[in-house]
Formats: C-alpha cells, structure tokens, sequence
C-alpha cells in the first residue's frame, strides 16, 4: 500500500529514487511522484498511472538534485489523478511530503488548517502532514517540527519530508506503516521495504513504531515517542539484488512459481539444520516451555496465509493434538474473542506488515496470549512483536500474487506441527526424522510437477475465456481450492468460488452446467473416494471437470475432461504440491486474457491499511 524512497546523497538521486520506486511498484500503481532539492530549488514532478509514464516525466523534465523524495500510490482517500499523487506541498512551497497509511483525523485537522489560512489543492488525507509541519516549523528544525507533527495525527502512517532551505535532510516517521534506513556509504536511504534498497544496500535500520529518523548523506539520528535519541545499529539483510530482479522471466509471478522447490528446501534447511535431537526447531527455543502445556491454538492470517493457516490447523490437530481455530485477522480483532489460560497465538503473513494482522495479535497479546509468528520478511514489524518467530525462505516475493511465500508457509507448518508434537511427546524422535526425511523429498516431487508446466498451459488454453470456475478439495486440500479460487480471481479478473467438496450439494450445486469448469483436487489420500464422488456428481450435471490428480489414475480418467497431473505423495503433504498446477492454471489464464499478471488492478502486495 503506497510506496515510499527517499535519500541523502551528494550525487544526483532523481534517477535513483524512480529506480527505488520501481522495486515498490507493487505496493500500489495509480500514480506516482518525486520531489528533490536542487540548489535552492523544489522541484516536484508527478504523474497519474506507473512508474514509467514518471520516469520518463523525470528524464523529459531534467530533474536533478542530491536530496530526494518518490512516491508509488495506491489510493485511499481521493481518485488516481494527478492532483492526488504524492509528494503534497505546503502552503510556503517549502516542503514536499510523501506518506502511506492513513490520517484518519485528517478532517478535523484540515479543518483547523484552512481556519489558519492553509489551502489544499487535493483530496487526500495525506495533504494535511506537510501544512501541519509548516506550521510547527516556525519556532523548530525539521526534526523538531516532525516530532511535534507526530503525536497530532491519528491512524496508520510512514511518511517524509523535505525541505527546499535545508538541502542534505530528509526527516521521516512511522507508526503501523513500514519504514526502513538503508545505509550507504556518504549516502542513506528511507525505503518502504528492504527489497527497495537492495540495490544500493544491504545494510538497515528498522524503525520502530513512533520513532523520528533524520537523515544527512552521513549522518542518521533516530529520536523515540519519549523524545529520546536511540543508537541507529545496522543490521546486515540476508537478501540480495539479485533476488529482486525478473532473471529472463516475463512476470515475477512465473519466476517465483518456478523458485519454489528450492524455496522450500531452504526453508526446511535454515530450520532442520540447527534443529537439536529432539527435532526442536531453534525458532520454537523462546517459548518451549510454554508449547509443552499450550491449550489451545488461534491462527491470524489474511488471504493466502490464512489458507495456509488452515492447512495448519489440519496439521497441529492431527499431529500434536492441540484445538486449532483459524481466523481471518481481519475478523478477530473486532470480536471479543475468548482467549484461554496458556493460548497461542499463531500469525502467518509473507511481508510481516499486514495492518489487520499486526492489530489482532497486538489484540491477542494485550489479552496475555503468547505470539508466534511465521514471516518471509526479516526484521518486518511482525518479527519484532513475536514472543517466537520461523522464518520462511521464500526470498523477496514481488508478484503481487502471493506463490512461493504460500508454500514456505506450509513448510514451516509441517515443523510447527511436528516440533510441537515432540513437545508434548506425541510424536517419537523416529516418527519426527521420518516426517522429516519425507520433506526432505518434497522438492524433487515440486521439481517433477513444475515439469508439466506446458501441459497446464495447454489446458488453461480451453477454459481461458470461461467466466466462473468452481474449485473443490476435501481435507487438507480444501484450503488448496480456497487458494486456488483465490489466485484465479485476483489475477485473471474471473470470478471462482473454492468450496469444500462435500459442502457442494448444500448449495454450489445449483450452479453446475455445461459452461462451469469444476477444479477437483483428488489426490490419493484419506478422502479420496469422497471426492471421486463428488466428481460423478458434477459430471452427473454437464460439468466440465479438470481434475488435480496422478498421471495414472485411470478412474479420474474416465470422469474428468482434463486432468492437471500431480505426483503421488503423503496425505499430509500434497497441499505443497496440488497448489502448483493451480497456480500455473491462474497464470496461464491471466496471460491468455491479457491481463497485467505481477500488478492486477486494484490490488497491492502488503496491505498496510485498514
Ligand atoms: C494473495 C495475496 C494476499 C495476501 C494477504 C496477506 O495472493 O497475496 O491475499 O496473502 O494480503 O498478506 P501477508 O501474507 O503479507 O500478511
């Protein structure tokens, strides 16, 4: 949700700053702006829709200076026109601010503006920040006056300012919004996320919630809500460049369904490696007391976690024998949920910044809950917040269509299930290093799915211009036909509903024809006969079934048109290989109708609002 980069350099950084802007492209695409100091200038250049309709403004424009501001939108308050786009002015033309998250007592302060003779030119709640600096600038620094800003605003924000009379300074701030330093050398940097600073750095300062950060080309001054300076430390990122760019690929997407054997097999490294005899996972270490004697299991989670989340209450209930709900993150934090004595909290999020689900464990917390989290990004707000955390090693995941941090996810569940089963003695040492050994060959049976790529494409070729699709899947596969809907209607624009397939004859039913492509996971597996019977029971009504299923299986055979073939593996962990053909399926789909496959419309990787 908007994106943010600004530095403090003594080279030109207009360039620099769009070039950041592009790796945070995906955090919202409806318009785009720079600002920079050059000489005694402001300069300001936006434009309405992508990076590059501003890139080549930025080149057409001559725009050049060493101090500097960009911004990529994704709208809240006010239309994707450029009247909206960020950087906003104030009323001196002094400032240029850029901000992501929302003031949401922005009328109020508006208000109490314009009253004082401030005028606006927008419509958005952003707009606000760089009248309200001004006015604190009159009797303080630009660090003063943010850090007076600060405490004014309601609601979620990381923002930046600059100042045309104090050329070299960039003054940012955060709360609930990301922001992170990046660390130069004669130069520093202020990014949304880490992957944007890659480029130029692997070196950050995460900035807590509340803190105040002044950036000079050398200098980096961190001030706390108590108004105090705290040490800027660098911490050095795992991540590289590399990581983030396409690599041949024609969509980050396809590139990222293809790095997924080896995502999880380093998932499974960083975790087994430095696990001790009993299987104990180091990430579990912190609270291993307390999971010994855990009642009772809650997972938070949004969209595509939140259906690994629900492969995760398959596995722990199964496994450890522990009660497991799964909650929408979104949900839970305005219930009174009942949150029993020794209660686990369990929040699952790639970027670690997801708002919704920052507030209902922070909710689940305040109520004495213990948090564990499972994170792709490191050292992102969640990861900060955690009594535990297990970290996936999905590596940067840039399409906005969320793959190989999904199946990392169910990695990482798979040890969470199987740590806490050693726990509480349900599972022995021998079971455990079976269960361990059987993942350990989960990445050459993704390899041998992932082989079948162009068959999926050919099928996706008949069914491209249906306009709905109904997913089915029973057990541990339900989730899989949840995600599998999901992937096909955030990036293809068709409309898909997963369902339990047992759930079918209660109702979806009804909506069997000769035009509804019907998904079936049917996998070897506990439930296996019930969705071979659910299977006559669409083709009983005309509809057309692509089943997920072994190559050889002659009785998906007869009843299916299609058949996406899978590789035969444990019960347990064939949701690590069913989604993939689910995932090419939507990708081919999306390419076929032309649809923007990494930036689908309205969507933004990292929802960092309400
Ligand atoms: C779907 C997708 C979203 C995210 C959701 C949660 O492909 O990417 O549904 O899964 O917004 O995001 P994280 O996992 O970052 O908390």
């Amino acid at each position: 949700m908007c994106g943010i980069f600004g530095s403090a350099a003594r080279r030109d950084v207009a360039d620099l700053i769009v070039r950041g802007l592009r790796h945070l492209e995906y955090r919202g695409y409806d318009s785009a702006g720079v600002a920079v100091v050059d000489g005694g200038d402001l300069k300001v250049v936006r434009r309405e829709g992508r990076i590059d309709r501003l890139a080549e403004a930025v080149v057409s424009t001559g725009l050049h200076g060493s101090t500097g501001i960009g911004h990529t939108r994704w709208a809240t308050h006010g239309e994707s026109t450029e009247r909206n786009a960020h950087p906003h002015r104030d009323g001196s033309g002094n400032l240029a601010v850029i901000h992501n998250g929302i003031i949401e007592n922005h009328e109020v302060l508006r208000e109490r503006l314009v009253g004082r003779g401030h005028a606006f030119s927008s419509e958005t709640d952003s707009e606000v920040l760089p009248h309200l600096i001004e006015e604190h600038l009159k009797d303080q620094d630009l660090l003063g006056a943010v850090c007076s800003t600060v405490p004014e605003l309601i609601g979620t924000f990381a923002f930046v300012v600059i100042d045309r009379t104090r050329p070299g300074v960039l003054v940012g701030a955060r709360r609930d919004s990301p922001l992170v330093v990046g660390i130069g050398d004669g130069e520093n940097y202020l990014a949304s996320d880490v992957a944007a600073l890659l480029e130029v750095t692997r070196d950050v300062v995460y900035l807590e919630n509340g803190e105040v950060v002044e950036l000079t080309p050398d200098s980096v001054r961190v001030i706390g809500p108590d108004g105090r300076e705290r040490p800027a430390v660098a911490e050095r990122v795992e991540w590289d460049a590399e990581a983030t760019a396409k690599g041949g690929y024609r969509h980050f997407m396809a590139k990222e369904i293809d790095e997924q054997p080896a995502a999880v097999a380093k998932t499974l490294k960083r975790h087994v490696d430095a696990a001790d005899e009993r299987f104990l996972v180091p990430g579990l270490a912190p609270i291993a007391d307390f999971l010994r004697s855990v009642q009772r299991v809650t997972i938070v989670a949004c969209g595509t976690s939140w259906h690994a989340g629900l492969v995760g209450k398959f596995l722990i209930e199964e496994r450890a024998g522990v009660p497991v709900e799964v909650d929408y993150a979104s949900e839970f934090r305005y219930r009174d949920p009942i949150l029993a004595d020794r209660h686990l909290v369990v929040a699952i999020s790639q970027s670690g910044e997801t708002l919704d689900t920052l507030a209902a464990v922070r909710d689940a917390r305040a109520r004495g809950a213990k948090l564990l989290s499972i994170v792709n990004v490191q050292g992102s707000s969640l990861t900060r917040e955690s009594d535990a955390v297990l970290l996936t090693d999905a590596g940067p995941e840039i399409g906005v269509a969320s793959t190989k941090a999904f199946t990392t996810q169910l990695l990482v569940l798979q040890l969470l299930s199987l740590g806490l089963a050693r726990l509480r003695d349900r599972r022995s040492v021998e079971e455990t290093r079976a269960a361990v050994d059987g993942l350990r060959r989960v990445r050459a049976k993704m390899e041998e799915c992932l082989e079948a790529r162009d068959e999926v494409a050919r099928a996706a070729e008949r069914y491209a211009r249906a306009s709905d699709f109904l997913f089915l899947g029973r057990g541990v596969n339900y989730p899989i036909a949840l995600e599998g809907a999901l992937k096909l209607k955030e990036i293809s624009y068709v409309h898909a509903e997963g369902y339990p397939a047992g759930e079918m004859k209660h109702g979806p039913i009804a909506l069997i024809d000769r035009s509804l492509p019907v998904v079936v996971i049917a996998t070897p597996g506990r439930v296996y006969e019930k969705a071979i019977s659910n299977m006559q029971e669409v083709k009983a009504r005309g509809g057309r079934i692509l089943a997920v299923a072994a190559a050889d299986d002659a009785a998906v055979a007869k009843l299916a048109e299609t058949v996406l073939p899978v590789p035969v593996v444990d019960d347990s962990l064939s949701p690590l290989i069913n989604v993939l053909p689910l995932q090419l399926l939507s990708y081919w789909i999306a390419d076929l109708r032309g649809c923007d496959i990494d930036k689908p419309r309205n969507l933004a990787k990292s929802v960092t609002v309400e």
